[in-house]
């Protein structure tokens, strides 16, 4: 008995992470709503597979079932539906997940969390296990929340998930002063569009956007375009810099201004606007993954107000020699990644506070498999 629940255990796992590595497909599209990943398996083998594709569109379970063959459909009663997040149970763009896996009757329920969003909070498990399906909670359950880290902190910290990133150089700076430069390779910039195609709203200061004058879109990877946001207090930033320029929407925070096109948007905040009322107008506005890109006097401000969540950093082998310092690590951070990208050291930290999200324990690394059940 001992042995099988092992067995079980291991191979709830195993499939729980396979939920995950399709979850994760949805990323940059199913935004404000969770990446969710659903797998059918009988007898150790999947039979079908699904995931929340776009925001609106059909959810992860719906998908899976959908995706079942005509031949394997009458395994479905003995199967185990694998899913990273707690089912629906409420109406929203689409019918309640619950109903349906009342309707398909698979043997078992597995998943990872339970959906923080009050309209289901434990409802949907509830309703599935009293009408007599095993359910199980809790499989990978701090996994689960690191992959949807965006939509746990919006629900339970009513702000924005916010990641800092930079690059610097070996020595320490961010760039000359007054000059925009480059750091990163060509290959890291690939990284740092996908980075921003799987958030919602990037932000820069007024500095930045004078000096580097960048267009901050996806261009080195597929994706959709994050919101723009500037930071210009002072309304100091020329009006011929691509964020104020070009035919692409900008949310500018800041000083008002004559002359901006119809894309361009602009929130009267004051001279100095708090990180928190930076943090609340991207919650009105739904943005709940901010990527914040600089320069270093917007970096500070976020440092030292705690309202950050992650911070990546690029470290390129170059010696500038002086310019502008790269920002101060602070003592509350933990490293969760290093790798490297050709000349680039790449590290992701995120914050040892604690907040419910954050596993302490690291991962175990777990085999995936294929729809065919062979090792991936
Ligand atoms: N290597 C990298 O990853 C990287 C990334 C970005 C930038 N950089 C470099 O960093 C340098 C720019 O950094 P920086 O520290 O000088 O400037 P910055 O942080 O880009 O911009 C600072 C300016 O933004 C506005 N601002 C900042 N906080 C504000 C607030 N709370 N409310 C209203 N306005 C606010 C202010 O403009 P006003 O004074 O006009 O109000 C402030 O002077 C450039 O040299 C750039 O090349 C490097
Ligand atoms: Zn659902």
């Amino acid at each position: 008995m001992a042995s099988e629940t092992f067995k079980n255990e291991k191979e709830d796992r195993i499939y729980m992470q396979r939920c995950f590595d399709l979850a994760r497909l949805g990323a940059g599209s199913v935004s404000p709503n969770p990446m969710v990943g659903a797998v059918l398996v009988y007898q150790n083998r999947i039979i079908g597979e699904g995931w929340h594709k776009a925001y609106g569109e059909a959810h992860a379970e719906v998908n899976c079932f959908n995706s079942v063959n005509t031949a394997d459909q009458q395994f479905i009663p003995e199967a185990t539906l694998y899913c990273s997040l707690e089912p629906c149970s409420h109406v929203g763009k689409t019918p309640p997940c619950a109903d349906l896996i009342l309707k398909m009757r698979p043997k078992r329920v597995v998943i990872a969390n339970i959906d923080p969003n009050p309209q289901v909070a434990g409802k949907g498990l509830a309703k599935i296990g009293q009408a007599g399906i095993e359910v199980i909670q809790g499989v990978l359950d701090d996994e689960g929340k690191w992959l949807n880290r965006t939509f746990f902190t919006s629900l339970e910290k009513k702000r924005p998930y916010v990641i800092l990133k930079w690059a610097k150089s070996k020595d320490g700076y961010l760039g000359k002063a007054g000059q925009r430069t480059p750091i990163s390779n060509p290959l890291t910039n690939r990284l740092t569009h996908r980075w921003r195609s799987e958030v919602d709203a990037i932000l820069i200061g007024a500095n930045t956007a004078q000096i580097d004058d960048p267009e901050l879109s996806v261009r080195h990877f597929t994706g959709k375009n994050p919101l723009r946001v500037l930071l210009d207090g002072k309304g100091s930033v020329s009006s011929n810099r691509k964020l104020l320029a070009d035919n692409e929407p900008t949310l500018i925070l800041g000083a008002p201004r004559s002359s901006l096109n119809e894309v361009k948007r602009l929130k009267h905040l004051g001279p100095k606007i708090s990180i928190q009322a930076i943090l609340d107008t991207l919650m009105k506005e739904k943005r709940h993954a901010l990527l914040v890109e600089g320069g270093a006097q917007v970096h500070a401000q976020f440092l030292s107000s705690r309202l950050w969540d992650e911070i990546r950093i690029i470290e390129n082998p170059k010696l500038l020699g002086s310019g502008v310092l790269a920002p101060q690590l602070p003592e509350n951070i933990k490293l969760v990644e290093e790798f490297t990208i050709s000349s680039d050291l790449i590290s992701v930290y995120k914050t040892s506070r604690k907040p419910p999200y954050l596993f302490d324990t690291e991962p175990e690394p777990l085999t995936c498999f294929s729809t065919t059940g062979s090792p991936l």
